[in-house]
């Protein structure tokens, strides 16, 4: 079997990354930008695209997606890899029939033959820790369950950095589902560990609010912040980044999903989501703000904002495939 120095040969959580780490990984990502956005005839593009050649990576999607699949398939493919996936694992692998995650996890090691890693996304928080504890190959964790998300937070970062570069710490809005939408939870850890943020705006339906547990980071960091049930002029004014999220429907049990929705209103109605990011209230952003989503979007994000400067959701899109580019070849050693 392959052996990996830990710490950092598995991407598990936020909480297991350190400044330094993320500062390389970041200028690693920008000279991967540079050299693909010259095209594939410079030497340093021909030098990345064999770099991970006979190396295999599975990607093991217990739920679904777009983004993260994709990005991270693409990335291994760019730089000479190869892939292996099964994109509804519940359904089309043998967890259908009763098998461990366990057993899923050493199967794709052997294969692996020690030159392979897997990225998982998973429906069960702590499940990609869980993975990783059998060290039998590095992990990369690409959502367990309402946990975290830390790719999608290193990309977001990557995304906000590029564009806010100066010293000064920013006001980091934060809105939609933030109970069960494990992409803020990743990115509020990542927004203290990097120190960028001074203030948070917590904007969340009654019944989706951030779990105590990040709270608790925020004022341990001795940040401050504000928590709202809806977005209104002031907090778009004030936000630096304001960071949409979708309401989690899959993560909400039935019943409580139906009394909610129709008591609260917070699932989309004909006039869309209460906590919507609308083109009126959009007019109140400054200039310099960024509108971020991780996507997938539903109507808190309607499509009429996307001409606007300050949108910068595909610009994260895009960031996504650097990042993991690099993480790749830092998880390979390569
Ligand atoms: C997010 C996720 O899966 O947590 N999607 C993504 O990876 N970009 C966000 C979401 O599903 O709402």
């Amino acid at each position: 079997m392959q052996h990996f120095a830990p710490p950092h040969s598995h991407v598990v959580s936020v909480d297991d990354m350190d400044k330094a780490w993320i500062d390389e990984i970041f200028a690693l990502t920008s000279r991967i930008k540079t050299t693909f956005l010259c095209g594939p005839d410079s030497p340093e593009w021909k030098n990345f695209s064999t770099r991970l050649q006979n190396r295999m990576l599975f990607t093991l999607f217990y739920e679904p997606s777009t983004r993260t699949r994709f990005s991270f398939e693409t990335a291994m493919q760019y730089l000479g890899g190869m892939v292996t996936t099964t994109e509804a694992a519940r359904m089309f692998s043998s967890a259908a029939k009763g098998e461990k995650l366990c057993d899923t996890i050493h199967t794709c090691a052997r294969y692996g033959i020690g030159r392979s890693a897997i990225v998982l996304r998973h429906h069960e928080r702590g499940s990609a820790q869980e993975a990783a504890s059998l060290e039998v190959c590095p992990i990369i964790n690409a959502g367990d369950g309402d946990g975290e998300h830390p790719t999608q937070a290193l990309l977001d970062m990557f995304t906000i950095l590029e564009q806010f570069s100066d010293q000064t710490r920013k006001t980091l809005t934060l809105a939609g589902d933030l109970k069960n939408g494990r992409t803020v939870h990743s990115l509020i850890k990542l927004a203290i560990k990097m120190g960028m943020v001074g203030h948070f705006q917590l904007v969340a339906p009654q019944g989706l609010e951030l779990p105590q547990e990040y709270l608790n980071d925020i004022t341990q960091a001795g940040l401050g912040y504000v928590t709202a049930d809806e977005l209104n002029p002031e907090i778009v004014m004030q936000s630096d980044v304001i960071y949409m999220t979708r309401t989690q429907k899959e993560r909400m049990v039935l019943g409580w999903l139906r009394k909610v929705a129709t008591k609260l209103h917070i699932l989309p109605q004909r006039t869309g989501a209460i906590y919507a990011l609308t083109p009126r209230l959009a007019e109140h952003l400054k200039s310099s703000a960024m509108i971020m989503h991780p996507l997938p979007r539903n109507e808190e994000l309607p499509v009429e904002l996307d001409h606007l400067p300050q949108a910068r959701y595909f610009d994260q899109v895009e960031n996504g495939l650097y990042v993991r580019m690099a993480l790749l070849l830092h998880i390979f050693g390569m």
